[in-house]
């Protein structure tokens, strides 16, 4: 019998990671060039339930049953169990593959979460909706993040451009002309859970100070909404840069972070910032297609791990 796969892309934040888990404004899209891909190879000669999974890419090879309750993936089955109805699952091996660097700022733990409850969804003859998707997935992201804005399962599970408020109706983005980044990788892992924690502390010490760094952060959020929708009043680079600043005095750059956008800048970006939790991960570079080839290689040769070039558009 043939495979049935699910597969979901990454992510980026453009604007507003850690103000929007304060309610304020983000701006994030799905990078399609790195993807999450679940493959379910059904099993009819074993019992129901007996469920294999393997994902090299985190040395797993196991039985679901052998998953504690709170792993991410025995949530995943949990979920997918309630929600489409079911007592026992028929037998399969699922097989998870991704191209999504693990603990740098890419949404990898939502994309892995989405491809798996499409595949599932899908096998089962009952695909769930980019709404029941990201409801889901949401869940699991409460495991990965303790306290998630829910934007990574939101851009992931839609595949659009997103302009995001926690607790707030979903809101597409209507990308105007084509945005083009280079996002650079520091090579440094590093765990959203920790950098979310280390800011609500830091923040307990200082909140009028955190709340105007959020409120500036937010308004950067609606600037560059106008500006990606085509109506500019801001220059989207500045905006990027700005939002960099930010995150520095907020205390989730490093030192390797800040000296590629420095690279980046310095070889003609239009703007440059961390993206994601920080602390390590990808930064980002906005540019053009004059600009991309002397700012990648600046990258490069600033320590970058990996480059990947990308452009933005309405459906990535
Ligand atoms: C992580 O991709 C983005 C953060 O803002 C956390 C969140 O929104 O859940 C750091």
């Amino acid at each position: 019998m043939p495979a049935t796969i699910g597969t979901a892309p990454g992510k980026i934040i453009l604007y507003g990671e850690h103000s929007v888990v304060y309610g304020r404004h983000a701006v994030a899209v799905p990078v399609s060039k790195v993807r999450a891909k679940a493959s379910i190879f059904p099993r009819p000669d074993l019992k129901p339930d007996e469920i294999k999974i393997s994902a090299p890419d985190i040395q797993l090879d196991c039985q679901l049953s052998g998953l504690p309750l709170e792993h991410p993936f025995a949530k995943i089955f949990e979920l997918a169990k309630e929600n489409l109805n079911l007592d026992h699952f028929p037998a399969f091996d699922l097989h998870i593959k991704s191209s999504i660097p693990v603990a740098a700022g890419m949404g990898s733990g939502a994309s892995v979460s989405i491809a798996i409850l499409k595949a599932l969804s899908s096998f089962l003859g009952k695909p769930f909706s980019s709404e029941e998707l990201s409801r889901l997935s949401f869940e699991v992201e409460k495991i990965y993040h303790g306290n998630p804005s829910g934007i990574d399962n939101t851009v992931v599970a839609y595949n659009q451009p997103i302009f995001y408020k926690r607790g707030a109706p979903l809101q597409l983005l209507r990308v105007h002309t084509p945005l083009m980044f280079v996002i650079a990788d520091s090579g440094i892992k590093s765990s959203t859970f920790d950098m979310v924690e280390k800011v609500s502390k830091a923040r307990t010490d200082a909140i009028p100070q955190f709340e105007s760094f959020f409120d500036r952060m937010d308004w950067i959020a609606i600037e560059a909404r106008k500006a990606i929708e085509g109506n500019p009043s801001e220059d989207m680079g500045s905006l990027l840069t700005q939002n960099h600043r930010l995150l520095q005095q907020i205390g989730v750059s490093c030192p390797e972070l800040d000296s590629l956008v420095d690279a980046a800048l310095k070889s003609g970006a239009d703007g440059a910032k961390l993206c994601g939790a920080g602390g390590g991960g990808n930064m980002i570079a906005l540019v053009n297609p004059n600009s991309a080839g002397p700012v990648s290689q600046a990258l490069q040769e600033a320590g970058a791990a990996n480059i990947i070039v990308t452009t933005i558009q309405e459906n990535d």
